[in-house]
């Protein structure tokens, strides 16, 4: 095994309470455990494609991050190497494969080993990498805990968290104003934010990706409610969610280089709903209010974990793999494994079923 003496690492993709935790718990054991040089390496992948964009990481430079929401290193969603996305001169959207200046980066850099802290994307991208030949080792990173052959990643607590807080605020206000709350939260195409913010905050109606919903559920559902004398419902539905034969619904964008984005199902489920019952109603996107903030305890704490042992799969060697939680453990899984399909939330969980029996429609 090559001796290493300098790694780097990046953050890449939306970014999510707990990513300094990680980044200075690299940096720590890194210096502390190995005396290695630590590289870090901003805005994702973007910071191997374009000059001036590395530095080194002390200790003196990761302290004080800890309960820091956001990356101290930037991040993008928009850099992906193998499909490099310019604009040239006069407007022409042009993609390329820029993964070979990429390569020859880390090797200027003399990168013993780089730790990629992302999500499916960046995972992807560094899993193309590894096979590529380069010492890849990957910690799972966001909000929506799609990624599979880990529990649950770091981001998801906190944003959790939030959302259930903005359940609980809309509570009292719908209450007073016997509304139907719609409440849009993230996810992607997984249900777990929905689902589970919606389970902790008390709503009435939950309407997540992996089961197309009939809006005259919810609005029998507010109609029963209506007979037991609660005039307001709570609604969380998740920004992948779409009705039964619909599509899901994506925000409107000029530019054409950027990705598509979720967003404007909860508008589009408040204009529906609007004909079949006659309660006022009223949306909120929580929007990216759910990827701000300072991360909880369990998400500072499960970060530093993947931090320090994403060091030691470096130390050992063990390049493609990604740590992960099982239980109460941090154990070392195949990135290949982890991005080859999305975690979505299976009909058949123990979660769906509580949800079920504790009377919540899910359309
Ligand atoms: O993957 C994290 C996430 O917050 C998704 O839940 C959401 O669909 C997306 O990122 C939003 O991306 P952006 O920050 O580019 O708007």
């Amino acid at each position: 095994m090559e001796q290493i003496r300098r790694i780097g690492m990046l953050t890449g993709g939306g970014d999510c309470p707990g990513l300094n935790a990680v980044i200075r718990a690299v940096v720590k054991t890194a210096i502390n455990d190995h005396g290695w040089e630590v590289i870090g390496i901003e805005d994702g992948f973007e910071g191997l494609i374009l000059p001036g964009k590395t530095r080194e990481m002390r200790i003196s430079d990761v302290r004080g991050i800890l309960p820091r929401g956001g990356t101290i290193l930037g991040t993008t969603n928009r850099a992906n190497p193998f499909a490099y996305v310019t604009r040239e001169k006069g407007g022409r959207v042009v993609t390329r494969d820029v993964s070979g200046k990429v390569i020859r980066r880390i090797r200027e850099l003399r990168l013993d080993a780089l730790i990629v802290i992302g999500g499916d994307g960046s995972l992807k991208i560094g899993y193309e990498f590894y096979q590529k030949g380069m010492p890849i080792v990957g910690i799972p990173k966001t909000i929506d805990n799609d990624l599979s052959c880990t529990d649950v990643t770091f981001g998801f607590d906190t944003a959790l968290d939030t959302a259930t807080q903005a359940i609980d605020r809309l509570h009292t206000t719908a209450e007073s104003h016997h509304r139907v709350m719609i409440v849009e939260v993230m996810g992607r195409d997984a249900g777990w934010l929905a689902l589970e913010a919606g389970l902790a905050g008390g709503a009435d109606v939950i309407l997540i990706p992996e089961i197309p919903f009939d809006l005259h559920k919810a609005d029998e559902k507010i109609e029963q409610r209506d007979r037991e004398g609660c005039r307001f419902s709570i609604i969380v539905v998740s920004e992948g969610a779409r009705p039964v034969g619909g599509e899901q619904v994506y925000q409107p964008t000029k530019d054409p280089t950027a990705p598509r984005r979720l967003g404007g199902i909860g508008q589009w489920v408040a204009g529906e709903l609007a004909r079949m019952c006659d309660h006022e109603i009223r949306v909120t996107v929580l929007g990216h209010v759910q990827r701000g903030g300072s991360p909880s305890s369990f998400d500072r704490i499960l970060g530093t974990r993947f931090g320090a042992a994403a060091v030691r799969l470096v130390a050992n060697g063990r390049f493609g793999e990604m740590v992960s939680l099982h239980g109460e453990h941090i154990e070392a899984v195949a990135i290949a494994d982890a991005v080859s399909q999305l975690k979505t939330v299976p009909l058949d969980s123990d979660l769906i079923c509580t949800v079920r029996s504790l009377g919540i429609c899910l359309g």
